[in-house]
């Protein structure tokens, strides 16, 4: 059974205050949610510590918004998945835009993420979606398609089920402008069909594909009611408790 997530990518965007008050705001919440979705965030690195032990017992589960593939070794100002597993933290944010778009990451490093994440039994979430010049081309299939496949590429029918997938079209983040739960569901449904060639169609309903992109409180509800779009990954309205909690419907 596929899981219904709302995800909050906190990005870069707080500070330990801004940190204090959402987490603090969202455990105040949390008990009046009636029947809530699997709630997930993902903080900065350096918040990560404390927004774990914050959230332990409390059903909220903490992600990294990356990871570098290695053991602890030399890399400087990277992230080891031994050091996240200190903090008990499963989930880990993979390929978002901002990265693939600021940070050069390329497909094939995303796979090195990816099979490094499973085969130390994290649940990476693999962002994917095309920019406004690719859609407007009319290419935004053969880019999720390569962003899939060459991400999941080797991964095994046995990890499949520890994988979730963002479709995040680079041209509704942040920008206000979401897209249609029609032209969401389009591309989801696609997803779900490379999912199934990929794997095979039994697994590709077992795979959770959140979309991301402008999600508000007032939005959510129509994208969650298409068949193919089962949850959100969310930046501005999950950074303060309010609108994040108007969310978890
Ligand atoms: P916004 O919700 O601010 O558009 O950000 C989406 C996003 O990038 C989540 O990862």
């Amino acid at each position: 059974m596929r899981r219904t997530i709302i995800a909050g990518n906190w990005k870069m965007n707080l500070n330990k205050a801004g940190v204090d008050t959402l987490v603090s705001g969202i455990l105040n919440g949390l008990g009046a949610l009636k029947s809530p979705p699997v709630i997930m965030v993902f903080p900065s690195t350096i918040h990560l510590s404390e927004v774990a032990s914050a959230f332990k017992g409390k059903n909220v589960e903490v992600g990294c918004q990356n990871i570098y593939p290695s053991k602890l070794a030399a890399f400087t100002g990277e992230t080891s998945i031994d050091q996240l597993k200190d903090l008990g933290i499963e989930n880990v944010l993979l390929g978002h835009s901002e990265r693939r778009q600021f940070l050069g990451e390329t497909d094939e490093f995303l796979n090195q993420k990816v099979h490094h994440a499973l085969s130390e039994k994290m649940k990476p979430m693999l962002c994917v979606g095309e920019t406004l010049e690719e859609r407007e081309a009319n290419k935004t299939f053969d880019v999720v398609k390569r962003q899939v496949r060459e991400g999941l590429k080797g991964v095994s029918k046995e990890d499949a089920k520890s994988i979730t997938i963002a479709y995040e079209p680079v041209w509704a983040i942040g920008t206000g402008k979401v897209a249609t739960p029609e032209q969401a569901e389009e591309v989801h449904a696609f997803i779900r069909k490379e999912l199934a060639e990929v794997f095979s169609p039994e697994l590709s309903e077992e795979i959770s594909i959140l979309y991301g992109g402008s999600v508000k409180p007032d939005n959510v509800k129509s994208l969650l009611e298409k068949p193919n779009i089962d949850g959100g990954l969310v930046g501005g309205a999950s950074q303060k408790p309010d609108s994040f909690l108007g969310l978890l419907v």
